[in-house]
């Protein structure tokens, strides 16, 4: 197992709501998606958009920027104008604190 690193807590992220955080020197994306927690980067592989900010549909998130889709939990491109997934980290509740794990 990797690192398992707190970054936010559960009351911080409601179903259906996303938040950054930086870890590692990365900004992770944090979702809750019907009270499942998945993280993925946060930056979108064509541009840098912002992914916590984007439309969530299931458990795909639409970057805000030039619509490219993604699978928050496999991280996968499913959608142009990205054709590169971004990585996806595996979410430990422990408690009220949501942890990621890095690897
Ligand atoms: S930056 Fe995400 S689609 Fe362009």
């Amino acid at each position: 197992m990797g690192n398992l690193i707190k970054v936010a807590n559960k009351n911080d992220l409601a179903p259906g709501k996303a938040i950054s955080a930086s870890v590692n020197n990365k900004e992770i994306a944090i979702f809750n998606i019907d009270g499942k927690f998945y993280a993925i980067d946060n930056e979108c592989t064509h541009a840098g958009g912002p992914l916590c900010e984007g439309e969530l549909g299931g458990t795909t998130v639409t970057c805000p920027w030039h619509g490219a889709t993604f699978d928050v939990a496999s991280g996968a491109a499913l959608g142009a104008p990205a054709f590169t997934g971004v990585c996806s980290y595996k979410v430990h509740v422990e408690g009220d604190e949501i942890k990621v794990e890095m690897p």
